[in-house]
């Protein structure tokens, strides 16, 4: 078990090591389907610096590094650090499947030191919104990164714009009264929400030249991962775990109704509503 979150970030790196880390595990195909699209919006980052030294932050099961890692090679190396020991064992595995030189490190990204100056570019995909201090963690990461270099990475916008995401929440509470209040900017899926909020605590790292834009990003999956998708994934998922058998019929009863509007024919769809944003180590780059 990784300890390296001691440091800090103690309930997201326990989450993260256990049932959330499971469930993204198990569904990486599906999650990679579904995310693809916003990985292809990092890559395109690169297509200016093709042979660029690269830090994907909260990697997880490492299908962004890994991509990004095949695209700058064989000059050019990505690494990935994920604060969950299942994530980043899925990430190698992966990362050897493809034969890609990606390279891990499992430890809380807030905390690490990576040494000075030694990214040109740092990304990520949902992977900065978990930080319990973001801009002790974003400091670390410009610290990290080359005087030309950049940071780019999405976030979800708020709760209301993703109904994807939140409609099990919505349903389910009824029935699982312990499922857990979202509060505004704290850590968590919508923690980026605001974008005053990401703004500030870009500046106050060190970061200048920010740009934070709304992208609406068309996201699919085949339909057949839907029930799968509702029964493990997020933290309806994770209260089904604990639930007995009759309250999980009756929540998977009630989730089919508020899932039925996504369902285009043979595949699932909605429109990822999210931040994406972009700033420089160095004034002026
Ligand atoms: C929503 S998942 C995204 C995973 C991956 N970027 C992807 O798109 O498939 C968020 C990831 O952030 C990681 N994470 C959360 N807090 C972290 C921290 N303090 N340091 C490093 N990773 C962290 C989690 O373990 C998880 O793998």
């Amino acid at each position: 078990m990784n300890k390296t979150y001691d440091s800090g970030n103690k309930t997201q790196g326990a989450l993260w090591n256990g049932s959330a880390g499971q469930a993204w595990v198990e569904n990486q195909t599906l999650l990679d389907t579904m995310f693809q699209p916003i990985a292809d919006l990092l890559l395109d980052t690169l297509a200016d610096t093709p042979d660029a030294a690269v830090l994907d932050v909260g990697c997880g099961a490492g299908a962004t590094t890994v991509d990004i890692a095949r695209r700058v090679a064989p000059h050019g190396r990505c690494t990935g650090i994920d604060v969950s020991a299942p994530m980043i064992t899925a990430a190698r595995a992966r990362a050897a499947q493809h034969g890609a030189s990606a390279d891990f490190v499992c430890a809380d990204a807030q905390a690490h030191d990576f040494g000075p100056a030694c990214f040109d570019l740092v990304v990520s995909r949902f992977g900065v919104m978990f930080f319990d201090d973001p801009v002790a963690a974003f400091a670390g990461l410009r610290r990290a990164t080359r005087s030309k270099g950049r940071l780019r990475f999405v976030a979800w916008r708020s709760p209301a714009e993703n109904p994807f995401h939140t409609v099990a929440e919505q349903a389910a509470r009824p029935l699982l009264p312990q499922l857990p209040q979202r509060r505004p900017n704290e850590p968590g899926q919508f923690g980026f929400a605001d974008r005053e909020h990401v703004a500030r605590i870009l500046e106050q790292a060190g970061w200048r030249g920010i740009d934070i834009r709304p992208a609406d990003i068309a996201c699919a999956f085949p339909a057949h991962h839907l029930p799968t998708y509702m029964a493990r994934m997020g933290a309806v998922g994770r209260a089904l775990d604990d639930a007995d058998a009759a309250t999980r019929t009756a929540v998977m009863e009630a989730l089919h109704p508020v899932f039925a509007p996504f369902i285009h024919g043979e595949e699932v769809r909605f429109t990822a509503a999210c931040w994406d944003v972009r700033a420089s180590a160095a004034p002026g780059d």
